[in-house]
């Protein structure tokens, strides 16, 4: 098949295109074409525990290119006292004009969200298409409690908008990681037995239940446990209609990880789980009952992370992924045999694009679609090195795994921005990316 691409969308979708003029060819004859990939879920530069995550829009759209991800959602980040209209403008500031992949916001409401709840019409009119809260980190001020939830997601559900939902119960975390301090215990390892599946399960059940009685869909990021997933099954099953997301680091690495020498550099919220976990979170996305995977990319520099002597409720939680999503999707999946290609570019493009509200312009190869690409070249393998990666972490949780394949070309809208691993782009491009349409069809 060939694709014709002018003034940056798609023209043609075609058996064959002879002969007409073209500024630039680009032949793919054994290699794999995929839409241009969307991670759903990152954090460019943002505060936490008294740092901030190392990758701005800037160094992690170029990350993300080399990745195959042409698009990424990004969340605002609401300081106490502001609406959330000026959380959204201090955001679009910082990445207007510095990001090289196109990106659109996720709103989060952390700062007084019963006050808030009247913000959003005006927001979801802009074409905002989800807004995310916290059931945790109430110590960070951030936590929003059941009955505010409620509100919000009635206001979200109202305007055909989408509620995210990172799901810990916090009474849990608290008292668990109360536990381990008290004992002395700081080591990395005290991080799962601090934030643990249960925690998970249990604000997962609670949200479905309030989800369920307003018959609002409920997107629940970075599922990371079998109990959580387990959970969030039984809850549809009762008729709860939740979109699930899960991240690589949820399928390829495992609380093992802790154990290692610098095992607090792997500190992240959620923890990584045991081997059982990431098993059941594969079948579960392979059936279709996980839909999408987005990184959470949230990175920081060893420094960062060694900063408080490796104790593990001081480290700053996050890990960096946008680079290495696809490329460990399709080593760890595909070419492992544990999901389909038609599955891969389900999670990583058509269902982002669906549950966002971006159908037809992003995730699809198809006439009238932002001409973004992915192209795969299976043929190669290399193995991940941090000198290899293009954000500012100075480490990948990777580090060392191989890689089936590489990414020969990303081209947003038309242009080029990456080949085998050097970004080549020549301009700032990436444009903001809004709702065009109803979302919410994923799961009615
Ligand atoms: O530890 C992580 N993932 N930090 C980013 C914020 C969040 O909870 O997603
Ligand atoms: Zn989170
Ligand atoms: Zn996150």
């Amino acid at each position: 098949m060939d694709v014709g691409v002018v003034d940056e969308k798609i023209l043609l979708v075609e058996p064959e295109i002879d002969d007409r003029p073209a500024t630039r060819t680009i032949d793919a004859t054994d290699k794999i074409v995929f839409p241009g990939f969307i991670d759903a879920h990152t954090h460019m530069g943002i505060p936490i525990m008294g740092t901030r995550s190392i990758d701005d829009f800037e160094s992690g759209s170029i990350a993300a290119a080399c990745g195959g991800v042409t698009t990424i959602i990004d969340f605002t980040v609401q300081e106490p006292g502001q609406t959330l209209q000026e959380s959204i403008d201090v955001r679009l500031a910082k990445a207007d004009g510095k990001s090289h992949i196109d990106y659109a916001l996720h709103v989060n409401v952390t700062d007084q969200p019963q006050a808030r709840v009247a913000e959003i019409p005006a927001i979801v009119e802009q074409g905002f298409s989800a807004f995310k809260v916290f059931s945790t980190y109430k110590q960070a001020g951030m936590m929003i409690a059941w009955p505010e939830f409620r509100n919000v997601l009635e206001a979200v559900q109202r305007q055909g908008a989408l509620l995210c939902l990172h799901a810990e119960d916090d009474a849990t975390v608290e008292k668990d990681t109360a536990a381990n301090i008290v004992a002395k215990r700081r080591a990395a390892i005290c991080h799962p037995r601090s934030r643990t599946p249960a925690a998970e399960a249990m604000a997962i059940t609670q949200a479905a239940d309030i989800a369920r009685e307003l018959g609002a869909q409920l997107y629940i990021v970075h599922l990371s446990s079998k109990a959580g997933l387990d959970a969030a099954l039984a809850a549809r099953e009762q008729g709860a209609k939740l979109i699930l997301e899960t991240c690589p680091q949820y399928l390829v690495l495992s609380e093992a990880c802790y154990l290692k020498e610098n095992g607090h550099h792997w500190i992240t919220t959620p923890p990584l789980r045991t081997e059982e976990d990431c098993e059941a979170l594969w079948d579960a996305l392979s059936q279709g009952q996980i839909d999408v995977v987005a990184t959470d990319h949230c990175p920081f520099t060893r420094s960062q992370k060694d900063d408080n002597s490796g104790r593990f409720h001081l480290t700053p939680n996050g890990i960096p992924g946008v680079e290495t999503l696809f490329p460990l999707l399709y080593t760890y999946g595909v070419a492992e045999g544990r999901l389909s290609l038609e599955r891969l570019v389900q999670v990583l493009a058509t269902n982002p694009a669906r549950i966002f509200g971006f159908c037809g312009q992003k995730g699809v190869i198809e006439i009238g679609a932002d001409a973004d690409f992915t192209i795969w070249d299976p043929e190669k393998e290399w193995r991940i090195k941090p000198e290899l990666l293009h954000g500012n972490a100075d480490w990948s949780p990777y580090v060392g795994m191989t890689i089936l394949g590489a990414v020969a070309q990303t081209i947003l809208r038309g242009f080029v921005l990456a080949e085998y691993g050097d970004f080549v782009g020549t301009a700032v491009r990436g444009n903001l990316v809004l709702k065009n349409e109803s979302n919410q069809t994923l799961r009615n």
